[in-house]
């Protein structure tokens, strides 16, 4: 192989990733409705909690996490927080997670 052709190949290769990657983020702009009908009743419309012992995310509480973490924790629900499996598609909580990321 020359050297075009594998530059030509690795290229490609990381069209490919990047298009599976924008796939699979979040769209903060879905994400902030959902945000605000789901979750600012403990977490604050802006991140910081109504209530004791909530994460501010304003603060970057609890979101230093990867998403599949934090995904893994919104769908299985922890004490007060519910969990929201089959409330919220996976996208959905994608969406969320990239709103909350926005918030500090
Ligand atoms: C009824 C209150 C309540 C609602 C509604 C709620 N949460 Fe939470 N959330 C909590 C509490 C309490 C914790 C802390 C749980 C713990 O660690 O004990 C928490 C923690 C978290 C964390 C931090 C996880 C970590 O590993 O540190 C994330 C992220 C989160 N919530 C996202 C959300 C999202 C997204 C929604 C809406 C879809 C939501 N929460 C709705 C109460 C709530």
């Amino acid at each position: 192989m020359n050297r075009r052709v594998v530059f030509h190949r690795v290229f490609v290769l990381s069209l490919v990733l990047f298009a599976v990657a924008a796939a699979q983020a979040g769209d903060p702009q879905r994400g902030r409705q959902i945000y605000i009908d789901r979750c600012a009743g403990c977490h604050g419309l802006t991140g910081s909690p109504t209530m004791a012992a909530v994460p501010a995310f304003s603060r970057g509480e609890g979101v230093m996490k990867p998403d599949h973490e934090l995904l893994a924790f919104i769908k299985r629900g922890k004490g007060v927080m519910p969990s929201y499996d089959g409330l919220l598609t996976e996208m959905e909580i994608r969406d969320t997670l990239a709103y909350i990321r926005t918030l500090f």
